[in-house]
């Protein structure tokens, strides 16, 4: 397999983990690249639904290496929570030990991050971000900030408490006159640090350089990405993001391994749209046929049980995705959500609700995005089950319509379709 990064295209849940999880197959070498446990990632497998956070989802084939990279942010206790859920569905504590692998580059969400995030979003009121209350912009913000502890800053206690002696008096500064919490003393951090010691030592790999150098020399390797491209710190509507870059390029810089490793880069797209928190939303349906969606489409969030956001495929937001998230191809998931509507919408232009100038190029102030409604080009339906078709031609004409017309919007092509959550309910074309 050519060495391919797996993209979420718009705003998280895109249903990327199902594709990860299917060209995990053929990978050696799974590394997920940005991010943290804000990221859920649902994979049905062998019959078992398994909920993923940071693991790669490769985790669940008998011999490939996964690895958490230098580019994501790390809750050790969510981690501990997260393998141990997998574990009781019955891959082994061993599995584990041996495949799963932390760069010890990654960055430490502490307590106080989590804190901080949860105190931030309920002082925004209605300006707040809806974040998942992870703790994730903080640890960023603090690695940006160059007082982050890293992975491997755990495991060595007296570089550990000399960092803590420039961090912590920041830091507490910080949370009592900024947020108005509790400070930390050194031994609180000293101790938490020590848990989390515990939690990640059997997969902390400080031999990482020669164990990569292998894999890019000799393996198959797969980038596995969270969240999506209109979260993208950078590219998505800014603040309404994440903190980190979900693009394909963030690979590069978060697996430790440049861009010139990649071949491939493939945008996963639901064909039709959701969102979790806040932040404008072109296309958002907020009727009984966003309703119909979430339901049909069971749009929860895996992370934090919200409700999602429901809306039609955003055609100018995707056209951006694609460009900017360095798309070289698409996998279009969730097509079999839309059997049942009679007429399915695709958003091919902005119009201005006061002036009524119609515009095709994404504009990049969301706040903007409020002026516009969507101009839509409507399809008519299939009107049947598709979940169990297997091949691109057994699929109904009106579908393939729809498919064709996407690829022309988006310009690259829809290489998977993926008519059901399971393994088997997939289409390669
Ligand atoms: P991710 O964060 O991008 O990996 O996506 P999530 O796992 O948060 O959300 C996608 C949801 O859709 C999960 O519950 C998947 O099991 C499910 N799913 C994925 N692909 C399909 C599909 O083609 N059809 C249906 N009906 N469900 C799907
Ligand atoms: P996956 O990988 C959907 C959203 C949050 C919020 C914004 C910032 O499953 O696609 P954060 O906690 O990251 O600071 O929150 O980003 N968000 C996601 N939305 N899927 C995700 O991950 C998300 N991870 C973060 O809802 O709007
Ligand atoms: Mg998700």
């Amino acid at each position: 397999m050519k060495n391919t990064v797996v993209v979420g295209a718009q705003f998280g849940d895109e249903g990327k983990a199902k594709i990860t999880d299917l060209l995990a197959e053929n990978a050696d070498f799974i590394t997920r690249f940005q991010g943290g446990s804000n990221a859920g990632h649902t994979v049905v497998a062998n019959g078992k639904k398994f909920a993923f956070h940071l693991v790669p989802s490769g985790i669940l084939y008998e011999n490939k290496t996964c690895m958490i990279g230098a580019g994501c942010v790390i809750k050790p206790d969510d981690l501990k929570n997260e393998i141990e859920g997998i574990i009781s569905l019955g891959i082994t504590r061993e599995h584990f030990e041996k495949y799963l692998k932390i760069s010890p580059l990654a960055h430490i969400t502490m307590k106080y991050h989590t804190d901080t995030d949860g105190y931030s979003e309920n002082i925004l009121g209605k300006n707040k971000i809806g974040t998942t209350k992870k703790g994730i912009g903080p640890t960023y913000t603090d690695k940006y900030a160059r007082m982050g502890i890293r992975a491997e800053d755990l495991f060595d206690k007296k570089n550990l408490e000399e960092k803590l002696d420039v961090i912590l008096p920041k830091k507490n500064k910080e949370l009592e006159f900024v947020y108005n919490l509790k400070p930390y003393t050194k031994e609180e951090i000293l101790e938490e640090c020590e848990e989390y010691r515990k939690i990640l030592a059997p997969y902390i790999d400080f031999n990482w350089q020669e164990n990569l150098l292998n894999y890019k020399n000799n393996k198959s390797i797969l980038f596995e990405g969270a969240q999506g491209v209109m979260l993208d710190i950078d590219y998505g509507t800014y603040p309404y993001v994440t903190s980190s870059n979900p693009i394909a390029g963030g690979a590069g810089v978060g697996a430790s391994m440049g861009p010139i490793t990649i071949d491939r880069a493939i945008g996963v797209f639901k064909a039709y749209m959701t969102r979790v928190g806040e932040g404008a939303f072109v296309t958002e349906l907020t009727d009984k046929t966003g309703e119909a969606l979430r339901e049909i489409g069971g749009e929860y969030g895996v992370t934090t049980g919200r409700p999602r956001r429901c809306g039609w495929f955003d055609a100018i937001s995707a056209k951006y995705s694609v460009l900017v998230g360095g798309l070289s191809e698409a996998a279009l998931t969730k097509l079999d959500v839309l059997d049942k509507f009679e007429e399915i919408k695709v958003a091919i232009g902005y119009k201005n609700k006061k002036t009524g100038e119609i515009i095709t190029n994404y504009p990049t102030n969301p706040k903007t995005h409020y002026d516009y409604e969507p101009v839509y080009e409507v399809h008519k339906g299939w009107l049947q089950d598709i979940s169990n078709c297997k091949k691109y031609d057994e699929l109904p004409q009106n579908a393939k319509k729809y498919l064709a017309r996407l690829e022309e919007l988006l310009g690259i092509k829809i290489t998977i379709i993926s008519v059901g959550a399971d393994r088997e309910q997939t289409i390669f074309v």
